[in-house]
C-alpha cells in the first residue's frame, strides 16, 4: 500500500524577521509533514517559533526559505487570492484569546466565515445550527462574545473554525485562558473533531490535550527537536 499523500509538507522552513538590530531567526530549518486526518501537538518554551510555526502551516505567512505544500500545492507559487481561499476553506484558526467579533453573536461569528465562501444562506442556516448544537451552544446563539464565558467563547470559536469543513483545524494554546475543567472540555471537543476525520494541530503547554494527540512534537530555537 502506498502511504497516504500528506496534508501538508514542510521542509527546511527558515523563517527571519529582518530588525533593526538584527535578524531574528525564529524558525531556524523546521521540517514537518502532517498527514490528512492527524492530530498532532506542539510544545517548547515561550519563544521558540511555535506561533510562527503555525502562521506558516496556515498559509498565514509565508517562510524566508525552505517549501510548503498544502494538499500537494506548492504554497508559494500560489497569489494572495488562492492562499486566501486555502485559509477560509481548507484551514480553521483558533487562538488563545478567542477573537470572536464582538458585536456579532454567537450564530453570526458562525456564519460569517461561511457567507464569504458564498455558501448560501439556507444552507448557513442548517450548518450553523447543527455546529452550535455540535460544541453544545444551542442554548447560546444570540449572546455575544461579551455575554458568554471564556469557555463558551472558545467553543464558538471552533464552531467558527469548522464552518467551511476544514481540512485541519489549527489551534494556539486553545486551552490557556481557561480553568482546568474547561480546558479539559475543549479537550473533549478537539477529540471529536479529530474522530470525525480533521487533521489538528495544537501549539499547547496542557498535558491534556498534548497527551491525547497522535503526535507530540518538541520545539526549542527555532527547530523542531523531539518527536
Ligand atoms: N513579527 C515578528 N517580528 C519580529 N520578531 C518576531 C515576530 N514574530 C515573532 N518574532 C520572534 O520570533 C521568535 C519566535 O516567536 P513565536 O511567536 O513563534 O514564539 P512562540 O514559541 O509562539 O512563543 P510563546 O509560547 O510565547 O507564544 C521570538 O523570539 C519572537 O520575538
Ligand atoms: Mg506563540
Amino acid at each position: 500500500m502506498t502511504p497516504a499523500a500528506p496534508l501538508i509538507e514542510g521542509r527546511d522552513l527558515t523563517r527571519q524577521f529582518p530588525m533593526a538590530a538584527g535578524a531574528v531567526t525564529a524558525l531556524n530549518h523546521a521540517s514537518i509533514r502532517i498527514d490528512p486526518a492527524e492530530y498532532v501537538a506542539i510544545t517548547g518554551p515561550s519563544g521558540c517559533g511555535k506561533s510562527t510555526l503555525l502562521h506558516l502551516l496556515g498559509c498565514v505567512d509565508q517562510p524566508s526559505s525552505g517549501s510548503l505544500t498544502f494538499e500537494g500545492r506548492d504554497v508559494a507559487r500560489l497569489n494572495e487570492t488562492e492562499r486566501s481561499r486555502i485559509r477560509l476553506t481548507r484551514i480553521g484558526f483558533v487562538f488563545q484569546r478567542f477573537f470572536l467579533l464582538p458585536m456579532l453573536t454567537a450564530w453570526e461569528n458562525v456564519e460569517l466565515p461561511q457567507a464569504e465562501a458564498g455558501v448560501s444562506r439556507s444552507e448557513r442556516r442548517t450548518r450553523t445550527r447543527e455546529l452550535l448544537e455540535y460544541v453544545g451552544l444551542a442554548d447560546r446563539i444570540d449572546h455575544r462574545p461579551s455575554q458568554l464565558s471564556g469557555g463558551e467563547m472558545q467553543r464558538v470559536a471552533i464552531a467558527r473554525a469548522l464552518a467551511n469543513r476544514p481540512a485541519l483545524l489549527l489551534a494556539d494554546e486553545p486551552t490557556g485562558e481557561l480553568d482546568e475543567v474547561t480546558g479539559d472540555q475543549i479537550a473533549d471537543l478537539f477529540d471529536r473533531v479529530h474522530a470525525d476525520g480533521t487533521a489538528i494541530v495544537v501549539v499547547t503547554h496542557n498535558a491534556t490535550v498534548a497527551a491525547r494527540a497522535g503526535r507530540r512534537l518538541a520545539m526549542n530555537s527555532g527547530r523542531i527537536v523531539a518527536e
